[in-house]
């Protein structure tokens, strides 16, 4: 069995089709997910499809591409809402993108340290996305000693992903590790103590090989399972066990 530890099972492109997805997944190898938030909006749609179903987990928080609306009035909300709600085990996705760029970089910056405090406080693990935004993530993590968590769909180096680990992060892979060109990511997951790897699609985005280019969603994480297994010279079943006392252990389940 596997956990799915970062799905947008919230989002718009499941419309259609979420629950019937939902439905299938225990029949999929996924006995755990985690659905991170984005925006106020997403928080609050994970938070109830986490009410909804069991096996379903939520975190909330704002995403850097929506940095822009983070106040001390939404901290409130996202307080609230971990409050009242004992499924909500994280505060993410937070971080910085410098990637897109969507929102100005002080801004990114001001609504990160802003959540990983809200962390803090209510002392969650929190779920970080950081793109190109190595060296100022790494700062603000810094400034957070006492807060720990992911850093999901991890683009940074091995070297990198060793100090993280010694500061009490867990490390998170999507289906770019079943890329061809996935150099860099194969490079991480066959250099860092296995017991601080995750596993996540990051759906409906990151489709694994050989689904690329396609929608994705949890019944795909077998493929990253399969590719980290080749890459640790381990059994498929051995990664699944591992890989979810991870997880479940990252976000205290
Ligand atoms: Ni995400």
């Amino acid at each position: 069995m596997l956990f799915d530890t970062h799905a947008h099972m919230d989002d718009a492109s499941f419309d259609a089709d979420r629950h019937q997805l939902i439905a299938e997944l225990p029949q999929a190898d996924i006995a755990l997910l985690m659905n991170p938030g984005c925006d106020l909006p997403t928080s609050q749609n994970a938070v109830a499809l986490a009410n909804q179903y069991d096996f379903i987990y939520a975190a909330v928080g704002s995403h850097p591409d929506a940095a822009d609306l983070v106040n001390e009035d939404l901290i409130e909300t996202y307080r609230n809402l971990c409050k009242n709600n004992p499924k909500v085990k994280a505060i993410g996705e937070i971080g910085l993108d410098y990637h897109y760029e969507d929102v100005p970089r002080e801004i990114q910056q001001q609504a990160f340290r802003m959540q990983m405090q809200l962390a803090r406080e209510l002392d969650l693990p929190v779920i970080i996305h950081e793109r190109e935004a190595h060296e100022d993530g790494m700062a603000i993590v810094n400034e957070f000693p006492d807060v720990k968590g992911v850093f999901h769909c991890y683009s940074g180096s091995a070297e990198m992903a060793k100090v993280l680990i010694s500061k009490g992060y867990y490390i998170g892979f999507t289906g770019v590790l079943t890329f061809k060109n996935a150099r860099k990511a194969v490079e991480v997951a066959s250099s860092i103590p296995l017991e601080r790897i995750v596993l996540e699609t990051d759906c409906p985005y990151m489709s694994p090989e050989p689904f690329r280019g396609k929608r994705n969603d949890p019944s795909k994480l077998y493929r990253m399972a399969e590719r980290l297994a080749e890459i640790r010279g381990l059994t498929v079943e051995e990664i699944h066990q591992i890989t979810t006392e991870n997880g479940k252990r990252l976000y205290r389940i």
